[in-house]
């Protein structure tokens, strides 16, 4: 068992169960989670697709809390994306409704943990009153120093890299920078991401092995790591377990480790 200091307070303390050997001084920064099984866990079980969405989303608070407790510094879940508008219109506007009803349950005990919470993707097209509550739940949040919640809400990797390569492309159309001046660190600038610490690991539940049009760009040197569990099966002892994998894993960013030899 884990003890840490955790909080805003140096007087908050928390017990963290179930973490063994998870070394907390080499964390990843950044954990991206494809939150995928909900609509397999749900008919495995008889139930309709929607209520393994709802579903989801308590391993969704279970792990977000999880990765606070143990000082992750940002946690990005991908939650509706591009290509998900394809599905039919029931669950699109149960998993609409979801997203409202989970900020507004949510949002107190969030800000109270000290999360900031972020939406990423094109919000701008989701509905009016979705907005508006994703705006207030930022705002809310903004000055928050803890775990930075990234939620990918109509997100789509190459509809974000698309948005920044036309800001760039405007700036030097309109003189303000130059061809030469482009480069990593700017267009880092102007994804969806800006600010957010380096994605070291990428969490993919349900069983599938692909990147589904998630965070391509940010995903250049990060660790994967896979389950067959769905994702409402997927529990803080997960994701421990993926952290454990992660911190055996060589990272080398294309050169060599320090035991090789020429
Ligand atoms: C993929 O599972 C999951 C989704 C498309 C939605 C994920 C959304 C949630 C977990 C809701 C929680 C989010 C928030 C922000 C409240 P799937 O439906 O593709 O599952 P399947 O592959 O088994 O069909």
């Amino acid at each position: 068992m884990w003890k840490k200091w955790i909080g805003k307070k140096n007087t908050d303390f928390a017990t963290i169960d179930g973490c063994d050997g998870v070394d907390l001084s080499r964390l990843p920064r950044h954990i991206a989670i494809i939150m995928d099984g909900n609509g397999r866990w749900a008919q495995k079980q008889g139930l309709l697709r929607t209520l393994g969405h709802r579903a989801g989303v308590e391993s969704l608070k279970e792990v977000v809390r999880a990765a606070s407790n143990i000082g992750v510094q940002a946690i990005t879940a991908y939650a509706f994306s591009t290509e998900n508008w394809k599905r039919p219109d029931e669950e699109v506007s149960f998993l609409m409704n979801l997203f409202s009803e989970y900020i507004d349950r949510e949002l107190d005990e969030l800000d109270s943990e000290n999360i900031k919470i972020r939406f990423i993707g094109r919000i701008d097209e989701l509905s009016n009153v979705l907005q508006t509550k994703f705006e207030n739940a930022q705002t809310r949040t903004v000055n928050n120093t803890g775990l930075i919640l990234n939620l990918a809400v109509n997100y789509g990797s190459r509809d974000e890299i698309t948005r920044a390569v036309k800001i760039i492309a405007q700036k030097v159309v309109g003189n303000e920078i130059s061809v030469n001046s482009i480069n990593e660190t700017m267009i880092d600038h102007y994804l969806d991401t800006a600010g957010v610490p380096q994605l070291d690991l990428i969490i993919r539940p349900g069983g599938d092995y692909r990147i589904s049009n998630f965070l391509l760009w940010q995903a250049a040197y990060a660790e994967f790591w896979y389950t067959d569990i769905n994702w409402p099966d997927f529990k803080p002892c997960h994701l421990y377990a993926a952290i454990l994998e992660y911190q055996k894993r060589d990272r080398r960013f294309g050169g060599l480790n320090k035991n090789s030899t020429l």
